[in-house]
């Protein structure tokens, strides 16, 4: 009987533990929460931004001139992607490490994925619509990006990729040219 009691005890006990251990946990997630909506202003009616889809190879900022890293007067470097079935532009972003760089990019057709491996950048490129992602990469290295969301027959076949080069290279690129990425074509 004792025996008994004293295991319903301490039954009772654990579960009052774990009861604290989710709260906890919900409580920080909430914290997460709050702190990346006001930092970042991640939620989509503050920061959205839109432009037409079936005009951005004739103007505006995502014309195909206007594609690729750019080095800001204040040191980061902002880069601008499309998505379009099948491919990136540009097929190979040049970015340089340790610089504070913000990804604009959208999509000209479905929508597409953006992921770089081995980060946690990751955003839908959605028709209509600019999505936007702060990043830094440590080092320099070799990134594969894949369309990581379904978009028709060639989805499988769409991927680029991302080259991280040192500070000092890339402001050596920088000097003679406006827009920067390592694809072939520019
Ligand atoms: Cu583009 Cu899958």
């Amino acid at each position: 009987m004792s025996d008994q009691h004293s295991a319903a005890h301490a039954a009772e006990q654990a579960e009052a533990r774990w009861v604290w251990v989710v709260a906890i946990i919900i409580a920080i997630l909430l914290c997460m929460m709050g702190y990346m909506s006001l930092h970042w202003i991640t939620m989509p009616p503050q920061r959205m931004e839109t432009v037409n889809p079936g005009t951005l190879h004739l103007s505006g900022e995502f014309v195909e001139s206007n594609l690729g890293s750019a080095l800001e007067a204040d040191g980061s470097v902002t880069v601008r992607l499309t998505g379009n079935q099948y491919s990136f532009t540009p097929q190979c972003l040049l970015v340089p490490a340790d610089t504070p760089l913000i990804f604009r990019a959208t999509s000209s057709d479905v929508v597409h994925g953006f992921s770089v491996t081995g980060t946690n950048i990751n955003l839908n490129l959605v028709p209509g619509y600019v999505s936007t992602i702060h990043a830094r990469f440590q080092q320099p290295g070799e990134h594969s990006m894949p369309c990581h969301e379904f978009c028709g027959v060639g989805h499988a076949a769409m991927w680029a990729h991302v080259k991280v080069v040192d500070k000092q290279t890339f402001a050596r690129a920088a000097q003679d040219k406006r827009r920067l990425s390592c694809a072939e074509r520019s």
